[in-house]
């Protein structure tokens, strides 16, 4: 059931891609059916350069066949679509489940229009009951956790297996446990100071569209 509404809204997405666009392809499970739909899509003609914003979106866009290009050749994209943990009413996210925030959110910063795919699961009335993901630098990442936990959360570095896990930027992951996060705008401004953060996954004012995938069909919300 949950698959199938992420299927939904990812495979939804991809109708919103036309030929000749530069377009953002997100990372994550939901994104990835837009992304196989955008791999039939090139099969059969459509013209368009995607920007991936993880290895692991890389790898899955190349084996479709899907042209890529780099965020230093194409500065403006015209479409992005990616995925979100959390969407609160005023379309501000939580991103990075998946560690690839900070491409991410260069990648949003720099689209003209930004789509974020969900399933229902994932729309809530405020911010923050999913840990907080912040990218910080290996080097002084214990203090930056302390910093971090200065603000009011508990910190906890990310694991993978039996090591850190680290980012396709060579970073650390420190999940932050806020519980509600009441100033989201604030917060990232407080976070984004720290020295050894690279970046915060709070998405304010970047998303324009919110495709949900429900149980029944699918909602497509649109900021004003
Ligand atoms: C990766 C992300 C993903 O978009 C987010 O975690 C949602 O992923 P999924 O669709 O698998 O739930 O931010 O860094």
């Amino acid at each position: 059931m949950i698959e199938e509404m992420k299927r939904k809204a990812g495979e939804k997405a991809a109708e919103y891609v036309k030929d000749g666009m530069v377009v953002g392809l997100g990372t994550g499970s939901t994104v990835k059916y837009t992304i196989l739909k955008l791999g039939e899509r090139v099969k059969e003609g459509l013209d368009i350069i995607g920007i991936p914003t993880s290895r692991n979106t890389e790898e899955l866009a190349k084996s479709l066949g899907i042209p890529l290009g780099d965020i230093n050749e194409y500065q403006s994209i015209d479409l992005t679509i990616d995925g979100a943990d959390e969407v609160d009413p005023h379309f501000n996210l939580i991103k990075g489940g998946g560690g690839a925030l900070l491409r991410e959110k260069i990648i949003a910063h720099a689209s003209k229009y930004e789509v974020i795919v969900v399933d229902e699961r994932k729309i809530k009335d405020f911010l923050g009951k999913f840990p907080l993901p912040v990218e910080v630098t290996p080097f002084g990442y214990l203090r930056t956790m302390k910093v971090l936990e200065s603000l009011g959360c508990r910190a906890s570095l990310r694991k993978k297996n039996d090591g850190i896990f680290v980012t396709d930027n060579g970073n650390y992951i420190v999940d932050c446990h806020f519980g509600k996060i009441e100033e989201p705008e604030k917060l990232e401004r407080k976070i984004d100071e720290i020295p050894g953060v690279v970046e915060v996954g709070l998405f304010i004012n970047l998303a324009n569209e919110i495709i949900v995938g429900k149980k029944e069909g699918i909602e497509i919300r649109k900021k004003n």
